[in-house]
């Protein structure tokens, strides 16, 4: 069975297929880029996917050496994601499985981080930590579903660091620039704001763009920013993991691929026995194979997404979809 995937949630638009067995056939994509300090304008984002999207396919179709007929399954995101970003790639999903007379499937973007990563690190029932630039989300596996036992209560931790690098003058996406500054940096203080399971990031970066106009090394800043954001999560991700009694953590999602990040998750899970993992590199931001791989999960577990019922869905959370495949673990919350 072959799964072809469509993503286009946001800044990338990217066609993957994959195999039944995890086995990636191919990976095209291409991310928007925006001039040095300035966000993404929807109307732009149409723009470049609606012009790239056909030319994406066709490399896909090559690479895996087969025919659009020996797909068995059109995947695309459904949601969460910007609309003009969404269409793009839902219409070409139904314009695929309407012309070659495939099955349809709506993918959920958050989900698909989770699978893929799951996949690749061949984790089974991880508390999973989802930090991109739109969504901080500790997320696990209750009866049914994948749960969110707790979140940002403001911005998500990539929007954060991404906002801080626009201040400073750094182009998008900004979390690569913050982490090679802080490599530099020494300790100042930061406001830390945990409340139960959920962190808030916004106090944070108004904090840094403070200490920056009083003339502070931004170097200390972003070092210090980080340590005060990395520690907040990890200490929610222990809660979630001591509720839960889990014994995986699978960090996914743009900002897994921070390198201080990940030492600091480590440490966490080492002292408690937990396994741990992060969703390799290439795989950690957005992608087409992941949503084709959920795609060929749902189908093979009976989710089709009926025509009529394809819209995007913008605000489509985690928690709202139902995952027949984990089914057979079910846990319990203390
Ligand atoms: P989603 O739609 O799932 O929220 P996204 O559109 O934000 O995803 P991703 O590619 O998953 O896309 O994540 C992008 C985010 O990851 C950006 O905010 C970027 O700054 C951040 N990021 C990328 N590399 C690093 C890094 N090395 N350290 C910190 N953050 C990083
Ligand atoms: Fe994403």
């Amino acid at each position: 069975m072959i799964s072809l995937g469509i993503e286009s949630t946001a800044h990338t638009i990217g066609i993957g297929i994959i195999d039944e067995n995890g086995g990636i056939l191919a990976d095209e994509r291409d991310m928007m880029k925006t001039k040095e300090g300035s966000g993404f304008i929807p109307r732009e984002l149409f723009e470049h996917h609606q012009k790239i999207a056909v030319d994406l396919l066709k490399k896909a179709i090559d690479k895996a050496e087969i025919t659009i007929r020996d797909v068995d399954v059109i995947s695309f995101s459904q949601g969460m994601g910007i609309p003009n970003a969404l269409r793009v790639g839902a219409s070409l999903a139904r314009y695929l499985a309407i012309k070659y007379k495939k099955p349809l499937v709506g993918v959920n973007h958050g989900v698909a981080h989770i699978e893929i990563g799951r996949l690749l690190t061949k984790t089974k029932d991880p508390v999973v930590v989802y930090i991109s630039g739109g969504n901080t989300q500790i997320i696990t596996y209750v009866d049914g579903r994948y749960r969110i036992l707790g979140e940002t209560e403001d911005i998500p931790l990539g929007n954060a660091l991404d906002e801080l690098a626009r201040f400073l003058n750094y182009p998008m996406p900004g979390g690569p620039k913050i982490e090679e500054l802080a490599k530099k940096g020494k300790y100042v203080d930061f406001p830390y704001v945990v409340k139960g399971s959920n962190v808030s990031f916004s106090g944070l970066v108004t904090h840094a763009k403070r200490l920056i106009k009083k003339g502070f090394k931004v170097e200390d800043v972003c070092f210090s920013f980080q340590e005060t954001a990395f520690a907040m999560l990890v200490e929610v991700t222990e809660r979630v993991l001591a509720h839960t009694e889990k014994n995986e953590v699978l960090v996914v999602g743009g900002v897994a691929r921070n390198k201080r990040l990940q030492e600091m998750f480590r440490i966490m899970c080492k002292e408690r026995g937990a396994r741990f993992e992060i969703v390799p590199f290439k795989y950690a931001g957005d992608n087409g194979v992941m949503i084709a791989w959920t795609g060929l999960l749902s189908y093979k577990h009976g989710i089709i997404t009926k025509m009529d019922e394809s819209k995007i869905l913008q605000k489509w959370r985690i928690d709202e979809v139902e995952v027949p495949w984990m089914k057979s673990r079910s846990i319990h919350l203390r």
